[in-house]
């Protein structure tokens, strides 16, 4: 049976082959702790300290800001429980925005039901935070603003660089959720301005159970985590080495192909939202300003669908994800889109179309065929 063209690469992408031949060694052969003193065990921290210089390479920061851990979830908990932790005592007041993914907002939520408190900043019908709403939330005991770089459902990226600024000039922690960005967009530590950013392997080619966070030096922090000493004590436990090497390979790779990749992925979405557009006309509708957008994602809505019934109908075929649950025949809007101000009917009506830095031209005209008839059946 031919494979479904996959198109949600915002949900997961494969393990790019170069990654897999890189932790294939360590899979079958390096098994020492890099703990041990003795030669297994120095090669593999030795392998673990490259990885972490490669990782630093594609985000522009020093080896040692990178904290190696199990996925972005963990990255976003250590970044802002560790950061609200370790500054109780100067305020407890911290800054995010409306469509952060539940790894950032359930972690505010949890730290408000601990006394603290959480403005939770609008965005524009975009999916946009404005930067003077930042500047305009900071209070004397705001101690941290957690901002995602890209968003992972519309695709829509933040004004990171000048929230960056404000957060210097008011001398507040930034961190920023780049579990979208790194690997798609430049991500350089410095040009963002920002104190810590979470890194998510299984998004730019690496295996799923690996990301990994970058804490600015001499940046304050509380451990989530008591143990061993490994991380720095930041991070303690046996390092995860065949993932980490995966990490670390899958950096690498996304800096040296980076124009090539960015340049794929935006040919792919661009030539899906034309071909769906010349035969479908103003029945497609896009969420979001294509200018200010990650270069592989799409967010539309085609007029009259449901998002749902496309998804599935269409799922032997094309993969694709939407931007509502559907549970007992009841739609809900995803916090993203209703944030966005989207009227229910645009909303139910959305899917994220998601292309991948290996996306063909031939994949692409296939999905444009399958939408389109499946959108003519479905109207
Ligand atoms: C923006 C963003 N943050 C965090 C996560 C959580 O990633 P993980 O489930 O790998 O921890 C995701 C995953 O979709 C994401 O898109």
């Amino acid at each position: 049976m031919k494979k479904p063209v996959y198109l949600d690469y915002n949900a997961t992408t494969p393990i790019d082959p170069e990654v897999a031949s890189a932790m294939l060694p360590y899979l079958q052969i390096h098994f020492g702790n890099p703990s041990s003193s003795y030669s297994i065990g120095r090669s593999n921290k030795e392998a673990v300290e490259k990885a972490r210089a490669q990782v630093a390479g594609l985000i522009n920061s020093q080896p040692e800001e990178i904290y190696f851990t199990s996925c972005a979830t963990e990255s976003n908990n250590l970044a802002i429980k560790g950061i609200a932790w370790a500054n109780s005592d100067k305020g407890r007041h911290i800054i995010t925005s409306a469509i952060e993914h539940p790894a950032v907002t359930e972690v505010c939520k949890y730290l408000s039901s601990q006394g603290y408190d959480i403005t939770y900043l609008q965005v524009d019908q975009y999916g946009r935070v404005d930067p003077k709403d930042v500047e305009n939330a900071i209070r004397k005991d705001t101690v941290l603003i957690t901002i995602m770089h890209a968003n992972n459902e519309v695709g829509t990226i933040q004004p990171i660089q000048e929230i960056g600024a404000i957060a210097r000039q008011n001398n507040i922690v930034f961190h920023t959720d780049a579990s979208q960005s790194v690997g798609k967009i430049e991500t350089d530590v410095d040009k963002l301005g920002v104190d810590l950013l979470t890194i998510a392997g299984h998004k730019l080619y690496a295996p799923k159970g690996i990301g990994a966070l970058y804490i600015r030096k001499r940046t304050l922090i509380e451990n989530l985590m008591h143990g061993g000493g490994q991380e720095k004590g930041i991070r303690p436990g046996t390092e995860n080495v065949i993932h980490t090497v995966g990490l670390g390979k899958a950096c690498e790779v996304a800096l040296r192909d980076s124009k090539q990749n960015h340049q794929n992925m935006q040919v792919s979405r661009d030539r899906l939202l034309n071909g769906l557009i010349s035969q479908l006309g103003n029945q497609v509708h896009v969420n979001v300003d294509l200018e200010n957008c990650l270069p592989n994602t799409l967010s539309v809505a085609f007029e009259n669908v449901s998002a749902h019934t496309l998804a599935s109908f269409i799922s032997s075929d094309v993969l694709i994800s939407t931007g509502s649950a559907c549970h007992s025949g009841e739609t809900t809007i995803s916090s993203v889109l209703q944030a966005m101000n989207l009227d229910f009917r645009t909303a139910a009506a959305t899917v994220r179309i998601s292309t991948g830095k290996h996306t063909t031209k031939e994949e692409i005209d296939f999905t444009i065929e399958v939408l389109v008839n499946a959108i003519k059946k479905l109207t």
